[in-house]
Parts: structure tokens; sequence; C-alpha cells
């Protein structure tokens, strides 16, 4: 009998171009397996093969030692496998119990039975912890809760192997907690889990063993009490350097008139009063708890929320932000944090979302788009944030999840707006690709423009910006020039409230 519940072998995959070439991945009973690279390694290609989304080319899988084909989701949960995905997929009209229950209904002389599903729905939803009640309709929850209701499910069907694809990704700390207190109990419950992730601190804390995989092969694959940060970054990239986001002491002229000047911002009944400037060349950034207001702020300044009182002034003059064509031609980009609903047209090419907003200035007359012109900058675009994809007229659903990121960030700097505020832009994004993010901010800023720059990852804060704007619950509670920080955990401290 071997070791491991599942074994994948010499696993080879292409669509336009090979993405595995022949990758092995093996995992045990009970462990939490993390498998990491960067945006485009084919981690997810490799999981929806084995669940069963993706067929393969080549290649061998293997369940308790015997060969077994997986051509459907059905087949994969059949054999106890279950993947979270990066997008999820409960069906949103729908309650908990219902959801959970999907496709395998109960019935009762015909009927539905509803009361049954929703009391096995609970002992499930009990047994992990999780605190919701069955007969809530799914699309009141949070992400966080939606997720575990996902888990949830996977857990009623017996699955023995759970794919976790980016869960943390939109998740507030205390629900990333929540998640990684039900992993180990999975575990302790003899569940197989494979962890996909960017955040390398979560890695090192909850996974027993660690697959690198780099450009669709495996770079390394150990335990991780074998690894360092620095040591898988470096298989990673497959360069001795890591990148690191050190701090670049940058200068700007602080006596210059504000670019932006916003007073007494009135966003919500929660959000009253919200007072700050801008100067030319400089990057101010927000930090605080989800929850504390920092995206709602940027969404009344790019007018997608109506102001509800206050006023905001460019260069001294004040302008009515009443929609978000106000706010464009004022010279206000935003790459949001929700890039599937709000930055993307995923039906649409790379080429046609890099141009979006960008269109009207490259037409020759009124009806056409400067081809040359758009093609030369978009093909600019990709060599510049190294976004992998085959081509710039593929179609942006098919581009890896870090890299239609890197798509979202390369349409607003082509519109080359005045001031660009970024809610989150670095989530799935892998550290290469950080970085260079974190450089095309800094030479933005350069140019003499504003931005605005909201990260939950303190590291990058500190890293990037030149003054930190505390907010907690809906009020400014603080104001810090990034000279005055002298280490991560006083910015920590300012955001908890907790000194
Ligand atoms: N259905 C598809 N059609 C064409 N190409 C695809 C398809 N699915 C994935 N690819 C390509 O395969 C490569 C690997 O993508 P994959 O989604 O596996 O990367 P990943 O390691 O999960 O990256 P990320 O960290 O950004 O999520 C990418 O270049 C992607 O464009
Ligand atoms: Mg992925």
């Amino acid at each position: 009998m071997s070791d491991y519940v599942l074994e994948m072998k010499g696993i080879e995959k292409s669509f336009a171009v090979p993405v595995l070439k022949g990758v092995d991945f093996s995992i045990k009973k009970g462990e939490v397996h993390a498998l990491v690279g960067g945006n485009g390694a084919g981690k997810s290609t490799l999981m929806k093969i084995m669940t069963g989304v993706y067929s393969k080319d080549a290649g061998e899988i293997s369940i308790g030692g015997k060969a077994v084909e997986i051509n459907s989701i059905h087949d994969a949960n059949r054999y106890g496998i279950a993947m979270i995905f990066q997008e999820l997929s409960l069906i949103q009209t729908m309650t908990v119990a219902e959801n959970i229950f999907l496709g395998e209904e109960v019935t009762k002389n015909g009927i539905r039975d509803t009361s049954y599903m929703n009391k096995k729905s609970k002992e499930v939803l009990e047994s992990l912890g999780i605190e919701v009640e069955p007969e809530t309709v799914v699309s009141t929850l949070s992400v966080g809760m939606s997720q575990m209701v996902e888990i949830a499910k996977a857990v009623a069907k017996d699955a023995k192997i759970l794919v976790l694809d980016e869960p943390t990704a939109s998740l507030s700390d205390s629900e990333t907690e929540h998640l990684f207190h039900l992993i180990s109990d999975l575990k302790e419950k003899g569940v197989s889990m494979v962890y996909i992730s960017h955040r390398m601190n979560e890695i090192l804390k909850i996974a027993d063993s660690i697959t690198i995989l780099r450009d669709g092969v495996i770079a390394h694959s150990d335990m991780v009490k074998n690894m360092n940060l620095d040591s898988i970054i470096m298989h990673m990239l497959g360069s001795g350097e890591g990148k690191k986001f050190d701090w670049v002491e940058r200068s700007y002229d602080e006596t210059a008139q504000d670019l932006l000047t916003v007073e007494h911002l009135k966003v919500n009944d929660n959000i009253t009063d919200i007072s700050f400037s801008l100067k030319p060349g400089e990057i101010l950034g927000f930090a605080g708890l989800m929850g504390s207001g920092r995206t709602e702020i940027l969404e009344t300044l790019f007018g997608r929320r109506r102001m509800q009182g206050g006023t905001v002034k460019l260069r001294g003059a004040q302008v009515a932000l009443k929609n978000t064509q106000d706010a464009i031609k004022a010279g206000f980009a935003l790459i949001p944090e929700d890039r599937r609903k709000q930055g993307l047209v995923l039906i649409h090419t790379v080429k046609e979302n890099a141009i979006l907003p960008k269109v009207s200035r490259l037409c020759k007359s009124k009806v056409f788009v400067d081809e040359k012109r758009a093609n030369a900058m978009v093909e600019d675009n990709v060599k510049q944030l190294n976004i992998v994809t085959d081509g710039i007229h593929k179609r942006i659903n098919l581009l890896s999840g870090g890299n239609q990121q890197k798509v979202v960030v390369a349409k607003w700097l082509n519109m080359n707006p005045e001031i660009i505020m970024l809610d989150e832009p670095t989530a799935g994004v892998d550290i290469g690709a950080k970085a260079e993010i974190i450089d095309l901010i800094r030479n933005f800023a350069d140019e003499g423009k504003g931005v605005l720059f909201v990260s939950s990852e303190l590291t990058e804060l500190m890293a990037v910006c030149d003054r930190i704007i505390v907010l907690f619950d809906g009020k400014i509670t603080g104001s810090l020039s990034r000279r005055e920080i002298r280490a991560e955990e006083e910015l920590q401290h300012a955001i908890q409230q907790e000194c």
C-alpha cells in the first residue's frame, strides 16, 4: 500500500503552448500540502486536472496505489476529491442547506425534505464550528462565510482531498484565523488539503509540505520545516536573489500646492467626516482593518458612490464627482479590489481590456481605433509587466489570476491619469510581479502625479508610501510620515487601536 492518498506522475498539458511539462505531485493522508509558484506557473491547471475540470494530455493519476481516470468533476467527487475555486461557485439565491445538498436533494413521498436537509446541514456546520443557519440565503453571506459553506459542502460529500485555491485572497484577518482553525480540524479528521497561496507567511504557518512549480515543471518539493522564506523564493524565481520590498526614501515638494484636497467628505452614515490632502508626487497609503472604510472612500472619489457631503478639490479648484465619467475626466483612475466584477471584461482579449478606457483617444476618426498604435502599446504593457500570455489577442479569462490583475493595472496606467487609486492591487499577484507593480507606482509618482494606495499587506504599504493614514471604523485616527515608522509592528498597533 502506497504512502500517498493520491499520486500524479508525468502530467502534461498544453493549451496553445505547453503549460505543464511532466509534473509529479503526491499527497499524503492528513497533510496540508502547499502548492506555490509564480503567476501562470500552472498551479490552478494542475489542480483542475486532478479535479476533472481539464483533461490531461499525458501522465497518470493513482489513488491509494490504483490507477484511475478522472474525466469530470463528478468522477473527482466520487473519489473524494473536491476543489474550492478562486471564484466561488455557490448558488446565490439558494439557502445554505440547499447548496450543501445541491444535486443530491433528499425527498420524502416525492417532495423535497427541507427539514431533513436543514437538520443534516446544521450537523455538518456545527461539527466544523461554522456559525451560520442552514436556512440563510447565500447572497446575504460575506465572502468569508460563503467560503466556509463551500468547504462544509465538500465535507458533507465526504471529501478526502480538498483543494483550496488562494482561499484567503479576499478574507479579513479574523476570517482567515477561522479558516486556519477549520483546516487544522479537517487535518485531525484525516482530510488532505492542497493549499495554493502567494502569501508565504501563511504557508510557513499551516503547511506540512510544499511543492514549488516554475514554468510548468517542479522546481522543488520538500517538508516545510526544511524551508524558509528565502529558500522558497529562490526556487520560485530560479535565481539566487530574492526580491525584497525595501523602502526607498523618495522626495517630493512638500510646500507645493495640493494636487488633491478632500474636506469633510461624507460617504455614508458611518464614514462622515474625512479630510486629507495629497501633494504632486506623493504616495499616500491607507491602512486599516477590513470594513474600516478604505474601499468606500476610494469608490466615492471615483464617482462610484454618491458623495453625501464635503468637497473635493483638484489643484485648488472644486470638482463635482457625480459619476465615474466625471471622475475619469477629472483625472482619477481606480484599480478596484474585485477585478472580476469591476476591472475586466472577461470575454474580451488582453488587448481589448488593456485599451478599454482609452479607446476614444486612440481613434483616428470617430470609429476606427489606430490598431498599430494600440498593438504597440499593449505589447509594451505585456513586456513591462511581464504578463504571461501567448499573445495580446488571448481572451482574458484564460489568463492565470495574477496575470489578469496585471492587465487591470496596465489598463489604467495607459490612461495616464493625474491621480491613481489602487485598492489591494497585488492580491493574487506573485512576489516578482508585486515588486514590479510597486516599481510602477513609484515611477508614476516620480512624474509628479498622485497615488492613493490601499493594502492589507503592511510590508507593501511600508515599502512604497511616503505617508500613511490610519482608518478605524470610518474615522481617520492617525497620519504617519513613513520616516516616523520604525517597524511594521507600530503600524499594526495603530491599525488595531491597541495603543
Ligand atoms: N483554458 C485555458 N485556455 C488557454 N490557456 C490557459 C487556460 N487555462 C490556463 N491557461 C494558461 O495556462 C497557464 C497557467 O495558468 P494557471 O492558471 O494554471 O496559473 P497559476 O499558476 O494558477 O497562476 P496564478 O498564480 O496567477 O493563479 C497560463 O499561462 C494560462 O494563460
Ligand atoms: Mg491560479
